[in-house]
């Protein structure tokens, strides 16, 4: 197969050759020339007791009208209890920021094949002048175990392979119950969404890897986006700020959660399945000059033989279908955004 020719951004920092034109920000951007880098409002993301969501106390109940404030304000909450201990997120980290340290020669071992989302490059090329991200990541497709290509498991650093494996396992347990917690809280019957995403619904990571930058007023970690996933799992940087929601036209920054919390964002799918009551973020990422950055996101993906829509019990004369049924969401409408449009766009009535 043949490997994209462009420079992951370890190397282009490694190569002297100062800033390519190629990740400049148009001076009048989204932000009418406002500095990425410039400050703004902290957001307040909910806390979230994972292990009290299922529970029939009042507790409980609380719990869950805290998770529904939050999924239809921001779209995202911040997840706590729900199982993976702080020392196994730890080493998630640590595998992470070993594997991105390595020489560009051994990662590339696990390079993108061109035109395939998997496997360890820099920002995808969609368009001819994209302005790119200043991004490096490692994409893996993780679940179900018959869809996993081992070619792009690093072998180094020891224990990557093993440890993303038990991270999958441990959450498929979560999002199961996240799932329920939503439908919950939405008074729906517990199981509606994960019976929509079927038994071929899938789960890819990706390791987010931000080297410094040396213009964080004008250089993106990541655009803003959407994601198209139903919801995403989050480990944000544990020491380095970086992420940013966009709600009411307005940037406010993500702020730094504690070790053993997952942030959980709404995508797209779940968008649709909510029939809207659930929103689904635009957010992005910005550069920092003297920090690398590092985030792990995991996407559960509905199975692509699927139709994902609005589900009965949120579709009413009082709340009318907000979106046409979708089938494999994620692969129909990547050129969306080659038109500057939130691919959701496509699906409205
Ligand atoms: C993303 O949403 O694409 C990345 C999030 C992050 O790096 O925190
Ligand atoms: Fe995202």
């Amino acid at each position: 197969m043949e490997k994209p020719k462009f420079k992951t951004v370890q190397e282009v920092v490694a190569a002297g050759e100062g800033l390519p034109d190629r990740y400049l920000q148009a001076p009048t951007g989204d932000d009418n020339g406002i500095p990425l880098n410039a400050s703004i409002p902290e957001m307040d993301i909910p806390a979230i007791d994972l292990s009290l969501l299922l529970s029939a106390s009042e507790d409980g109940r609380e719990e869950l009208n805290k998770l529904h404030l939050a999924l239809s304000t921001w779209g995202v909450v911040q997840v706590m209890n729900h199982g993976i201990t702080k020392a196994f997120l730890d080493k998630i980290y640590k595998l992470t920021k070993e594997f991105c340290a390595l020489p560009s020669e051994e990662k590339q071992k696990y390079a993108r094949d061109i035109g395939s989302i998997q496997g360890y490059g820099n920002d995808m090329i969609l368009w001819d002048d994209q302005v790119l991200d200043w991004i490096d990541r490692l994409y893996i497709t993780t679940y179900p175990e018959d869809q996993r290509q081992l070619k792009f498991w690093p072998q180094v650093p020891t224990g990557f392979r093993e440890t993303l494996h038990e991270y999958t396992m441990k959450q498929h347990l979560v999002i199961k119950q996240v799932f329920k917690a939503m439908a919950r809280s939405l008074e729906l019957e517990e199981n509606c969404f994960l019976d929509m995403c079927g038994a071929n619904a899938t789960m890819d990571t990706r390791f987010n890897m931000y080297p410094p930058c040396p213009r964080p007023d004008k250089v993106i970690g990541v655009k803003p986006h959407a994601d198209k996933s139903a919801f995403t799992l989050l480990l944000p940087d544990k020491n380095v700020e970086g992420l940013q929601f966009l709600k009411d036209g307005k940037w406010y920054k993500a702020p730094i959660v504690s070790a053993d919390t997952i942030l959980i964002n709404v995508g797209d799918q779940m968008e649709i399945m909510s029939n809207g009551i659930y929103k689904s973020p635009v957010h992005r990422v910005v550069t920092n000059r003297e920090k690398e950055r590092i985030s792990v996101a995991t996407f559960f993906i509905p199975g692509a033989d699927k139709e994902i829509q609005p589900v009965n019990g949120l579709v009413s004369e009082a709340r009318p279908r907000l979106y046409k049924p979708v089938k494999n969401y994620v692969k129909l409408l990547n050129n969306y955004y080659l038109q500057g449009l939130r691919p959701i766009a496509a699906s409205l009535i």
